[in-house]
């Protein structure tokens, strides 16, 4: 087996090639009471910070999402630590400024862009803020879609912002007022029947299958 070296707390180990970041820690005996989740790349629990040799900045992503590199120094960054607002939804369609009401902070943006850069899954922060200034919540709801939470884009900025929780905000406001479909599910339900997926569950059905999708029938009855 392969090994590669990494450096976690100022401390050098071999672990085996090919694993993440969050098994070479249980691969090292790091009992990772606190720091992962779901394992799953959802939670947000496992940012990490990155250092990779040759290189002076530092990278965030998520550790159980990251293989291990021969070479990288590798912190664990501390959980969300920004205060979450009691925000209800307004009772009719809500003004550009309802936002501003809970989350007043964010119209100081200063445009550093310090939250994009550490977004560990690739979020146009910064962007995101800037929509929210402007009262575009359905734009500010898309472009956090895949947020985890981890408050990393909270934790560094200077301003006081919580990008986070502006989205989660305007994602509970769009679900509320702006979206009558479902329209992914409609785009998704339309790809199934004109066949795109026709070949994958082929595939399922197959008979090399057949022998596993019994056993997990039969592990359901
Ligand atoms: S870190 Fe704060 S001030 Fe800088 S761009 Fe992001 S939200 Fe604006
Ligand atoms: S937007 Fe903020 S909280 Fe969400 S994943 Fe990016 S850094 Fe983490
Ligand atoms: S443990 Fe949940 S995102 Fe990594």
């Amino acid at each position: 087996m392969n090994e590669v070296k990494i450096t976690v707390d100022g401390a050098t180990h071999a672990v085996p090639e090919g694993i993440t970041v969050v098994q070479a820690m249980w691969h090292i005996g790091r009992e990772m009471m606190h720091d992962v989740g779901c394992l799953g790349g959802a939670c947000g629990a496992c940012a990490i910070s990155v250092r990779f040799p040759g290189r002076f900045d530092n990278q965030c992503y998520l550790a159980c999402q990251t293989p291990v590199e021969h070479g990288m120094t590798i912190a664990f960054m501390p959980s969300d630590a920004s205060k979450k607002e009691i925000a209800p939804l307004p009772r009719t369609e809500p003004a550009e400024q309802v936002l501003f009401q809970y989350y007043p902070e964010t119209r100081r943006c200063v445009g550093c862009r310090s939250c994009s850069m550490v977004c560990p899954v690739g979020i146009d922060v910064m962007g995101g803020v800037r929509a929210a200034i402007a009262g575009l919540h359905q734009d500010v709801a898309d472009r956090f879609t895949n947020c985890v939470m981890c408050g990393l884009c909270a934790a560094v900025c200077g301003a006081g912002i919580r990008p986070h929780r502006v989205g989660a905000y305007t994602r509970r406001l769009t679900g509320a007022f702006y979206e009558k479909e479902a329209t992914q599910l409609l785009e998704r339900i339309n790809e199934i029947a004109s066949g795109e997926y026709q070949d994958e569950w082929n595939t399922l059905l197959s008979s090399e299958l057949s022998d596993a999708r019994e056993e997990v029938l039969n592990e359901c009855t």
